[in-house]
């Protein structure tokens, strides 16, 4: 967001706090003696949690007609933002990225790219699928709404990568994107959508954040033409993330005990990226090569991890909540500990990485080029 112009910042931030009122007046108190049945198997579990995400079909219209854009020509475009032939001194403003900040460039494409995993997730969740593919209830059009704005992403960072055939090896980058669409990916969210929405609150936030400092890495040496997809990029995720943020706390105002015991389990397991299982037929810890890079240049680090856990806390209120019945209350407690034992944890493993560093700033080219084939050698 800190990369728009001053008059899309101003509008985003208008937008952003139009989005943050997106609540009904009241839920329907009616569901609330959900939460007192006891389910038994998670096949009864799914079932109430189902019960429960169709009890707001109002807020989930809202979020598609007030935070998703309207399709089509009053949206942006790809095309907006990138064309081709590109304009004069485009090549050279992009000479200024560096190696490592084009692997994490398209790190984030190739995990953008695999948007078919995700849809496919989305449509597991219990009470949230798209049963026809083109059904007219609120989760559907809200599954078909966001897959349509983040299909966006990876078309247009793909575009750009393209677009540098001196620099990055496209065919690497391709047959990367295969396999993480044929590795397919499981956030452990067992169909159950309060662990999907809580994943998915979570994960939005990481990938603006993501995007956004990749803006403004690029910003810094002078590729202005990244910087600005890069924001239009993560202003779309700051927009999805309030989304998911707002479906979550609907569901915590109805089932307060289910939700917390949810949420408990989804940050034991923690928050895995979705490119995890991310390979190129050649490096076997291409993804965690790639997360380090990220790391090293501040992108996304284990900082930002503790600093979300925080927000989702804040928002939610889970400080203040009171009133949980049995191990939700004892649940509640270990998540909103969290964040501090995430923070300290990040500041040990930094003060272990700047000891045993000798090597701070760009890494061996050599090195680079062996574990990224994504990177063509400079000449
Ligand atoms: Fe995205
Ligand atoms: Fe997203």
């Amino acid at each position: 967001m800190l990369f728009y112009t001053m008059a899309n910042l101003f509008t985003l931030t208008l937008f952003i706090s139009s989005c943050s009122s997106f609540r009904l007046p009241s839920p329907s108190r009616l569901t609330l003696t959900l939460h007192t049945l006891t389910p038994t198997s998670h096949e009864e579990t799914l079932n109430h949690h189902s019960i429960v995400v169709n009890s707001f079909p109002e807020i989930v219209q809202k979020a598609v007609d007030d935070i998703l854009l309207v399709t089509g020509e009053d949206s942006w475009q790809p095309s907006d933002l990138l064309s081709y032939p590109p304009k004069e001194g485009w090549k050279e403003s992009n000479e200024g990225l560096s190696d490592e900040l084009l692997v994490v460039l398209i790190g984030d494409m190739i995990t953008e790219e695999a948007l078919p995993t995700y849809q496919t997730l989305l449509n597991t969740f219990a009470g949230c699928s798209d049963p026809t593919g083109s059904s007219p209830t609120p989760w559907s059009q809200w599954s078909r709404g966001w897959t349509s704005e983040e299909n966006r992403h990876g078309d247009l960072l793909n575009r750009f990568l393209f677009m540098n055939p001196e620099r990055i090896d496209m065919r690497s980058v391709e047959c990367t994107v295969q396999h993480l669409i044929t590795s397919g990916f499981d956030p452990g969210a067992d169909r159950d959508p309060y662990k999907g929405f809580i994943y998915t609150s979570f994960q939005e936030r990481a990938t603006k954040i993501s995007h956004g400092n990749v803006g403004k890495l690029a910003k810094k040496v002078g590729a202005e033409n990244l910087s600005r997809i890069c924001a239009y990029i993560a202003g779309d995720e700051a927009r999805h993330e309030i989304a998911y943020q707002g479906f979550c706390t609907e569901i915590l105002e109805r089932d307060p005990e289910g939700f917390i015991v949810s949420m408990g389990e989804v940050m034991r397991k923690g928050i895995t990226m979705p490119a995890e299982m991310m390979q190129d037929g050649h490096n076997k810890n291409l993804y965690q090569e790639f997360s380090s890079v990220a790391q090293d240049l501040g992108v996304y680090t284990a900082f930002d991890y503790a600093d979300i856990a925080a927000h989702l806390v804040r928002i939610w209120n889970l400080e203040k909540l009171t009133g949980l019945k049995g191990e939700a209350d004892k649940e509640r407690e270990f998540i909103c500990k969290l964040p501090d034992r995430y923070r300290k944890l990040a500041e040990r493993a930094e003060k272990k990485k700047e000891k045993g560093r000798t090597n701070v700033g760009p890494k061996d080219a050599k090195v680079m080029e062996k574990t990224f084939k994504w990177i063509k050698k400079r000449s």
